[in-house]
């Protein structure tokens, strides 16, 4: 039996040990916002924060997170309203959208690292997140976008 904290409430599940994390995400747990592509750490689909770092769950057996604090898209903000999120919306990054949560998870774990983050330091930390619409340029604007909204809100 795993257990772990996911999105804030406490959890368990009755899996094997080395069940990955994502499919006790997607299939245990029914929160699908969590993607899978490539299932082997190179895309990024399925990106989600263990203990506040950017995390492959499809390479992530869940007894490596017991006990741990994992954030979903779904547990991001409580309203779907991160600056992130505001900021894909308002810039209408996502184009199929299947990346597109592993694509925030992995910016909100650069926002917290890098507060206001250049082009190069953007490119640096979502490189390892691939998507296939080539949506690369508006990730981009709108890190910067969320990264000025989180300025404004602190000053
Ligand atoms: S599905 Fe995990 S990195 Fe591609
Ligand atoms: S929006 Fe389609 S794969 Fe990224």
């Amino acid at each position: 039996m795993a257990k772990f904290i996911l999105n804030g409430e406490p959890m368990t599940a009755d899996v094997e040990s080395d069940t990955p994390l994502l499919w006790v995400i997607r299939d245990e747990l029914n929160m699908t916002g969590t993607k899978f592509g490539c299932g082997i750490g190179t895309c990024g689909a399925c990106t989600v924060h263990v203990g506040g770092r950017a995390t492959r769950s499809c390479i992530t057996p869940i007894s490596i997170v017991e006990g741990a604090e994992i954030t979903t898209i779904e547990g991001l903000s409580e309203k779907g309203d991160h600056p992130l999120q505001i900021s894909w919306i308002n810039l209408q990054v996502p184009q199929c959208g299947y990346c597109q949560s592993g694509q925030i998870m992995q910016a909100a774990a650069l926002l917290k690292d890098i507060p206001k983050p250049t082009d190069k330091d953007i490119d640096a930390v979502m490189a390892g997140n691939l998507c296939r619409c080539m949506t690369y340029v508006r990730i981009r604007s709108a890190i910067h976008e969320a990264a000025n909204a989180i300025e404004g809100e602190q000053s």
